[in-house]
C-alpha cells in the first residue's frame, strides 16, 4: 500500500470530487426554481429521477462516503476527531446540494402540473354539432305517420332469412323463375339476406294472427351491380291488411289515400295488371307526377306517371301456410321502394348518393 492509499483524508476528497463532477449539470437547479423555467415538465421529471439516482450513488450505503465513515474508527486517535468532522461536513455539503436541486425540481414540477390541469371554467363549452335525420329516414317517417293514422302498426323484422320466409311461404317454390331476379346473398349454412320485405307478411301473421294491418319498412338486398338507379342494398316498405271481407277496392282506396297524403290531394293513382307469386290478382301501381301534375316533365320522363310498386290480393296459399282460412279471411298487400321515392322527391341523379355518407350531400337535408 502506498501512503496515498492509506490517507483517509484524500479518500474523502476523492469522493467529493467525484460527486461534484457528476453533479455539475444539476448545479443550476440549486439556485432556485426559476432557474428551471423552460425545462418543461417531461424533462424536469427525467432530471428528478436522475438526481434521485445520484443521491443513492453518493450518499447511499454503498457510496464512497459511506466507506469513508467506516474508516473513522480506524484512524489514529489524535486525528480521529478532525477526520470525523471532515467526513461529516463533506456529507452535509453533498446532501445539501442534492436536497436543494430536488426541492427546486419538485416545486417546478408541481407548478407545471397544476398549470396543466387548470380548467378555465369561464371558457365557453364545446357544443356538440347537432345531427339530423338521413333523407331515407325522413321519407320513411312520413310514410309511417300516414299509415299509423290509417290504423296500421309498424313491423320491424330480421334482415337475415331462411328460404322459407323469403320464398316458399310467399308461394315462390324452388326453381320458380322469380327466385332468379331476386338473387341475393347467401350464407354457407342456408341463410340469405332478404331480397324483399314481403317476408314480414309471414312473420307478422304468425306473431299477431289475423285480422292484421301492418307496414314493414326495412332494408333488402339483391345481387345488383350498383348504378345510378340500383344498389345491392336498398329500402322497401311492405304493407299487409288481412280481415274478413277485404277486397281489391280496399287496396285501391288505401294506396290512393296514402299517395294523396304523401304527394298532395290532387294525386291520381293508376293500377296495371301484373304478376306476383304471392298475390292473385296482382297489380302494379303508378301515381300522377307530383311535379308536373301529369302533363309530363323530366321527373316522370314525360309520361305524366311515376311507377311506384307492386300489390295485389294475398294469395290463398300464403294465408294457408300461416294457418289462416282463405274462405274466412282475405287481404291485400303492397310493396314499394323508399330509396326510389326519396330519389324522386329530392330529384337525385344517383341513388348511390344516399349510401355514400358524404356529409356535403347529407348536410343539405338538415
Ligand atoms: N316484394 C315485391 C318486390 O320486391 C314487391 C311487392 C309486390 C310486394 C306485390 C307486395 C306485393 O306485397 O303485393 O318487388
Amino acid at each position: 500500500m502506498t501512503e496515498n492509499d492509506q490517507d483517509p483524508t484524500r479518500q474523502v476528497e476523492a469522493a467529493r470530487k467525484a460527486f461534484e463532477q457528476e453533479f455539475g449539470r444539476f448545479a443550476r437547479f440549486t439556485d432556485d426554481s426559476t432557474s428551471i423555467s423552460g425545462v418543461g415538465l417531461e424533462q424536469a421529471l427525467a432530471e428528478q429521477r436522475a438526481v434521485a439516482e445520484l443521491r443513492t450513488r453518493h450518499l447511499g450505503k454503498k457510496s464512497e462516503l459511506a466507506a469513508c465513515k467506516k474508516l473513522i474508527g480506524r484512524v489514529a486517535p489524535e486525528q480521529r476527531a478532525a477526520f470525523g468532522q471532515l467526513v461529516q461536513s463533506t456529507e452535509q455539503q453533498v446532501a445539501s446540494s442534492v436536497d436543494r436541486a430536488e426541492q427546486n425540481l419538485k416545486s417546478y414540477i408541481e407548478a407545471e402540473q397544476t398549470a396543466r390541469e387548470t380548467i378555465d371554467v369561464t371558457l365557453p363549452g364545446r357544443r356538440p354539432r347537432l345531427g339530423h335525420r338521413h333523407p331515407i329516414t325522413l321519407v320513411r317517417e312520413r310514410i309511417e305517420d300516414i299509415f299509423v293514422s290509417l290504423g296500421y302498426v309498424i313491423e320491424d323484422d330480421r334482415e337475415v332469412e331462411t328460404d322459407f320466409y323469403n320464398f316458399d311461404a310467399l308461394n315462390i317454390p324452388e326453381n320458380h323463375p322469380a327466385r332468379a331476379w331476386q338473387d341475393t346473398f347467401y350464407t354457407k349454412d342456408g341463410y340469405a339476406l332478404r331480397s324483399q320485405t314481403s317476408t314480414v307478411q309471414i312473420h307478422a301473421m304468425q306473431r299477431r294472427g289475423v285480422p292484421v294491418r301492418m307496414i314493414a319498412p326495412g332494408r333488402v338486398f339483391r345481387r345488383d351491380t350498383p348504378d345510378p338507379t340500383h344498389n345491392p342494398m336498398f329500402f322497401q316498405v311492405e304493407g299487409l291488411c288481412v280481415d274478413r271481407g277485404i277486397t281489391m277496392a280496399h287496396l285501391k282506396g288505401t294506396v290512393a289515400e296514402f299517395l294523396r297524403r304523401m304527394f298532395g290531394p290532387n294525386t291520381v293513382t293508376r293500377f296495371r295488371p301484373s304478376y306476383f307469386p304471392f298475390t292473385e290478382p296482382s297489380a302494379e301501381f303508378d301515381f300522377s307526377c307530383f311535379k308536373c301534375g301529369g302533363s309530363g316533365c323530366r321527373i316522370c320522363k314525360n309520361s305524366g306517371w311515376i311507377e311506384l310498386g307492386g300489390s295485389g290480393m294475398v294469395h290463398p296459399n300464403v294465408l294457408r301456410i300461416v294457418g289462416v282460412d282463405p274462405q274466412e279471411f282475405s287481404g291485400f298487400a303492397f310493396g314499394f321502394g323508399i330509396d326510389r321515392m326519396c330519389g324522386l322527391m329530392y330529384t337525385l341523379d344517383d341513388i348511390r348518393l344516399l349510401f355514400e355518407n358524404d356529409v356535403r350531400f347529407l348536410e343539405q337535408f338538415s
